[in-house]
């Protein structure tokens, strides 16, 4: 059976990307959170998944404004890296896996998540950020598989945290339930505090942030129940991202170990973090796997 063996949270700010892309990592405004990155990086290096399922939301380069599903699943084989205006990022094309997809999809729908199904897609930062998070340097293929999974935090009605935290534990069960023997790392992507435009651009609520950074391993059920609005005062418009760490945190269940984790502003104009939590097998799976040996 499939294993869930860590999660990772991370900010997909496009300039993070960049600073990678334009060999712009030991400078002195990026190095220090590069160097934040660095102790998850070798741990994640020791412990490839086979697959990882990156929870992220498209900005209007895959999927215009006229049409936005509220949770999505790519089901393709392969997805290309989005133009977002400047040419795609030269970073290596995603290799799907299909069935992996296509078996949560239809457990989530027979749990009561009706996700939308798209079968072309192209990723744009919010999934390659985080794969460079992850792998600085894939040369010509990234180390895994990936099946994105795709929520709406830009439009109103975004969907309830609570709701995001239920989806993620049906994931986790989706995930344990495929046959194959595979490992699986689960991405949230996101945040932390930021606001692009408007009155309050630039806005960054530390408080609010080390709170859900803290909290997110130990009482994600109360960040579950702050409302869309209070995330969009507390953490700014974009700040909301950060619903889309539940999902990852209710597919790794209790048993969690945080491994490493970093919060960093600057970058670009937002607050930034990584959170790295290992999913530790539960008494029960232990006994499991001796009987089975
Ligand atoms: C920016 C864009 C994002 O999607 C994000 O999550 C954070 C920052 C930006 O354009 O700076
Ligand atoms: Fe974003």
């Amino acid at each position: 059976m499939a294993e869930i063996t860590w999660g990772l949270a991370t900010s997909h700010v496009p300039s993070i990307g960049a600073a990678m892309d334009n060999e712009k990592t030991e400078d002195e405004l990026w190095k220090p959170l590069f160097d934040g990155y660095q102790p998850a990086r070798e741990w994640m290096a020791e412990q490839k998944p086979d697959v990882a399922i990156v929870i992220y939301n498209d900005h209007a380069n895959a999927l215009g404004l006229e049409m936005i599903p509220t949770f999505s699943i790519g089901t393709a084989e392969h997805y290309d890296v989005a133009d977002e205006g400047y040419g795609p990022r030269q970073v290596p094309n995603i290799v799907g896996d299909a069935e992996l997809s296509e078996h949560i999809l239809v457990n989530l729908v027979d749990e009561g998540f009706d996700m939308t199904v798209l079968q072309e897609l192209d990723v744009d930062h919010g999934l390659t950020v985080p794969l460079s998070v992850y792998t600085p340097n894939p040369g010509d293929a990234w180390p895994c598989r990936v099946v994105p999974m795709l929520v709406n935090v830009l439009q109103y009605p975004q969907p309830t945290a609570d709701r995001c935290l239920a989806l993620g534990e049906a994931l986790g069960r989706a995930i344990r339930s495929f046959p194959q023997d595979i490992k699986v790392a689960v991405f949230g992507t996101g945040g932390m505090s930021h606001q692009l435009s408007g009155e309050r651009a630039g806005l960054i609520n530390q408080e609010f942030d080390r709170n859900f950074l803290e909290k997110i391993e130990t009482d994600p059920e109360s960040l579950s129940q702050i409302t869309r609005a209070e995330y969009v005062e507390q953490a700014g418009s974009e700040g909301i991202e950060m619903i889309m760490w539940l999902i990852m945190r209710g597919a790794l269940g209790d048993n969690i170990r945080r491994v490493h984790d970093t919060y960093h502003v600057p970058a670009s104009n937002t607050a930034a973090a990584l959170a790295l939590f290992a999913a530790e097998k539960s008494a029960e799976e232990n006994t499991d796997a001796a009987i089975a040996q």
